[in-house]
């Protein structure tokens, strides 16, 4: 079945590490035929909740920034891939900036079902990438109908576009993107 899928790619570096990866899964979807749409916070403002909760009262948010439409396109994909740098062994400030202006969504029917993460880290080790996976849980808890379906964890990559000499790491999110069902 086709699929709406929609990634995210959260870094501030244009064609980065994580936003490669990104390109690599959005291409691997794409030969899949499936509807993929990419979109970079690069160039996005996207301010933080104010936690004022209006939102919970079925009203639009309060902030007016290019948050709300991408919340809009979450809501509508089937599937959601962030992809992110590690940032003090978690995910970015940008990427939790973008998933706290998802509060809008707490109340409302959504269509996504599965959740990708794409991240990349300085480090070696792949527990480099805990914190941003348990971080991602938490608000994957929060919307019940929908689970973590994969996780690329591209460490060992610092310099900008030092993951093009991971060829492995480029090809697994390429097939992570493919084997979408
Ligand atoms: C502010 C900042 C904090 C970072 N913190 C970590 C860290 O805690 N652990 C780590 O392994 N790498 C850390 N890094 C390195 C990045 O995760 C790494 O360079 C990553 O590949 C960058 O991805 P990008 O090119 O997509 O932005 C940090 C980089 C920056 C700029």
């Amino acid at each position: 079945m086709k699929k709406n899928v929609l990634v995210i790619s959260t870094s501030q570096r244009v064609k980065g590490n994580s936003d490669t990866l990104a390109q690599s899964f959005y291409q691997g979807a794409k030969a899949s035929g499936h509807h993929v749409e990419m979109i970079s916070l690069a160039h996005q403002t996207i301010s933080f909740c104010k936690g004022c909760l209006v939102c919970q009262k079925s009203q639009p948010c309060v902030i007016q920034d290019d948050a709300n439409v991408i919340v809009e396109k979450m809501q509508k994909a089937d599937v959601i891939v962030f992809s992110t740098p590690i940032y003090f062994y978690e995910m970015s400030g940008q990427m939790k900036t973008l998933i706290d202006r998802t509060n809008p969504l707490f109340i409302k029917d959504y269509q996504f079902r599965d959740i990708y993460l794409l991240a990349t880290a300085a480090d070696e080790d792949e527990s480099a990438i805990d914190g941003a996976i348990k971080g991602l849980e938490g608000w994957i808890a929060c919307f019940e109908k929908c689970q973590l379906k994969g996780v690329i964890k591209g460490v060992g990559v610092d310099q900008y576009g030092e993951v093009n000499n991971h060829q492995e790491l480029l090809e697994k999110a390429y097939q992570m993107g493919k084997e979408i069902v």
